[in-house]
């Protein structure tokens, strides 16, 4: 039987410890689906194909595809016929939201799993919140997302500037 798994979030941008998560999880299953949730009422600082860009200019397992969704996330894990969802936990902290989240969506769809993976020790304390945060007031970012994302980021940012 075919182990599918997806992986959902904002991915607003793809950081280091979103990729550590994605490595782990193209180990444990045989297909990985990183899903992007299209939100409108957010404002995001990158589109939701740039956002699918950025994270395929950086995935190097044959495994894993990019995809989007709206709506219930169980939903998409139905019709994408995956057996998990995969989270990453951080810390702490994360454990309240991550288990309301696991326990509504297994009472939603009883069938599905909530795998919950941990990030590396080194991207424990890093969010794309905080990224764009230390970004947006001049602190260095090296390191804590992929290159290209840095330079997407900078390009964003010069654009605003004009
Ligand atoms: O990267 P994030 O913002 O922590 O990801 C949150 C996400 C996208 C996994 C979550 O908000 C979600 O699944 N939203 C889709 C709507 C849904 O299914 N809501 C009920 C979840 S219990």
């Amino acid at each position: 039987m075919m182990r599918r798994a997806i992986y959902p979030g904002t991915f607003d941008p793809i950081t280091m410890g979103h990729l550590d998560i994605i490595e782990r999880c193209s180990r444990l299953f045989d297909e990985v689906i990183v899903a992007i949730l299209v939100n409108l009422d957010k404002e995001p600082m990158f589109s939701v194909e740039e956002r699918v860009k950025m994270i395929q200019e950086v995935m190097t397992w044959p495994n894993v595809t990019v995809g989007t969704f709206e709506g219930l996330l169980v939903h998409y894990a139905v019709e994408h016929e995956a057996q998990a969802i995969v989270r990453g936990i951080r810390a702490v902290s994360d454990y309240e939201y991550e288990l309301q989240m696991a326990l509504m969506n297994r009472r939603l769809e009883p069938e599905l799993e909530t795998v919950f993976l941990m990030a590396a020790e080194a991207y424990s304390y890093i969010s794309s919140r905080l990224i764009k945060e230390v970004f947006k007031l001049g602190g260095s970012i090296n390191g804590l997302v992929p290159e290209s994302v840095e330079r997407r980021m900078r390009d964003r940012a010069e654009e605003a500037e004009c």
